[in-house]
C-alpha cells in the first residue's frame, strides 16, 4: 500500500500530529499509526488539565497519550509548561483569594514544572517551555500577562531553568504564533536572543504555523527559520494547519467574504499552499527539527471554534471521512 507521510519524509524530518485520548481510540488511531512519528498532546500536559488543584495532577490522559508514543515508537513533544491560558486561577492566587507574591509564583512553577518534565523524563524529547509570551501589538514587547504582571520578564528564564534542571537532556524550546509578522518576529527574536547571551538553557523556536490559503508567503517564512537558526538554535513547525479563511490574528470576528462552504478552487488553492509550505520546509531540512500537525483531519479542528464558533474549518491533509485530500498528495510528491 501506500507508505505514509513520515516515509517520504525519513531523510527529512519527523511528521507529528496534536492529539487527545480520544482521537487515539478513535478510527484516527490506524491513520495516526500509518503517517505521524511524532505525537503533541493538545491540551492534556497544559497547567490547567494537568495540574487542576495546588495539590492535585491529572495525570491519565497525558500518560494515555505518552503510552500510545512509547508502544508505537513515535516521539513525543511537550506542550506546553508554562502559558497565559488554560492556566488554573489557583495558580496566581492564595486562599483568600488575593494576588499571590513573585517570590509565591515563582515556587509555584518551579514546582509544577519540576513534577511534570521529571515524569516524563526521558520520554519527552522536546518541551514548549513558555508559550506566546510575546505582545501581538507593534508598540509592546512582552505580553502583559499575569506571570509577566506578577514575576516582571524573569518568569521566562526561570521556567527554562526549571525544565532543565529537571531533565538535562531534553531539548527545550519558545513556543509562538504570528512568526512570520515583522515586527513579531523582531520582538521574538529580541526575546530569544537575550536568552542566548544570557545562557538560559533554551536550544529552539517553534513557529506555530496557524497559517491560511492567503498568507504567510514562502519569503517571510525562509526570514523566520533563518533568523532564529542563525541564533544556533534548533528550528520547528509545531502547530501547522492552513485555514481556508483570511486569519488575522488580532481579529475575533465573523468577516463578510468568509464563506462556509470549501469548493473544489479553495481545496485546490489549499493544496497548493501545502505544496509550497513543504518545498520551504525540505529546503531547510538541516534547520528543522520537526514539523508538526495541529489535529489529524478536518473532523476535527480547533480552528471549528476560532475565531468564532460554528464556522467549520478544513485546515488539514485528511477530510471528515480521513481520507486524503489533494493537499496531501502535493506534499508527498517531491
Ligand atoms: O475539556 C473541556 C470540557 O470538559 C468542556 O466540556 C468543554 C466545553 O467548552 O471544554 C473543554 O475544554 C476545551 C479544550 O480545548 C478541550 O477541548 C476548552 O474549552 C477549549 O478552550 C480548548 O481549546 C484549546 C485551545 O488551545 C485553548 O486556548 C484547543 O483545543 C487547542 O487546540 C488550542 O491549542 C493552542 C496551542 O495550545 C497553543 N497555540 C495555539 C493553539 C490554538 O489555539
Amino acid at each position: 500500500g501506500e507508505p505514509g507521510l513520515k516515509n517520504y519524509y525519513k531523510d527529512y524530518f519527523p511528521i507529528g500530529v496534536a492529539v487527545s485520548p480520544q482521537v487515539l481510540k478513535g478510527p484516527e488511531a490506524a491513520l495516526i499509526k500509518k503517517h505521524f512519528n511524532s505525537l503533541t498532546p493538545e491540551n492534556a500536559m497544559k497547567m490547567g488539565p494537568i495540574h487542576p488543584e495546588e495539590n492535585k495532577y491529572n495525570w491519565a490522559p497525558a500518560d494515555e497519550i505518552a503510552q500510545f508514543a512509547k508502544v508505537n515508537k513515535m516521539k513525543l513533544r511537550g506542550h506546553t509548561l508554562c502559558w497565559h491560558n488554560q492556566t488554573p486561577n489557583w495558580m496566581f492566587t492564595d486562599t483568600k483569594g488575593d494576588t499571590v507574591t513573585k517570590e509565591v509564583l515563582l515556587k509555584r512553577l518551579k514546582d509544577h514544572i519540576t513534577t511534570v518534565v521529571s515524569r516524563y523524563k526521558g520520554t519527552i524529547y522536546a518541551w514548549d517551555v513558555v508559550n506566546e509570551a510575546i505582545d501581538d501589538n507593534d508598540s509592546k514587547y512582552l505580553r502583559e500577562s499575569a506571570w509577566y504582571k506578577i514575576c516582571g520578564e524573569e518568569y521566562i528564564a526561570k521556567a527554562f531553568e526549571y525544565a532543565h534542571a529537571a531533565d538535562p537532556k531534553a531539548k527545550l524550546y519558545y513556543n509562538d504564533y504570528a512568526t512570520e509578522e515583522p515586527g513579531k518576529r523582531e520582538r521574538i527574536y529580541k526575546l530569544v536572543k537575550s536568552l542566548v547571551e544570557a545562557n538560559v538553557p533554551i536550544h529552539g523556536v517553534g513557529l506555530q504555523a496557524h497559517w491560511s490559503i492567503y498568507e504567510p508567503d514562502a519569503d517571510a517564512i525562509r526570514e523566520s527559520i533563518s533568523k532564529f537558526s542563525a541564533l544556533g538554535l534548533d528550528v520547528q513547525i509545531t502547530e501547522l494547519d492552513v485555514s481556508v479563511y483570511k486569519l488575522e490574528h488580532s481579529r475575533r470576528e465573523r468577516r463578510p467574504d468568509d464563506i462556509d462552504t470549501y469548493t473544489p478552487e479553495i481545496e485546490q488553492k489549499q493544496a497548493e499552499r501545502y505544496k509550497m509550505f513543504f518545498e520551504v520546509f525540505r529546503e531547510h531540512k538541516k534547520q528543522l527539527t520537526g514539523v508538526t500537525f495541529w489535529n489529524v483531519s478536518d473532523k476535527h479542528s480547533w480552528l471549528d471554534s476560532f475565531p468564532v464558533a460554528g464556522r467549520k474549518n478544513y485546515p488539514l491533509l485528511f477530510n471528515q471521512q480521513l481520507e486524503p485530500k489533494k493537499a496531501y498528495w502535493e506534499v508527498i510528491k517531491f
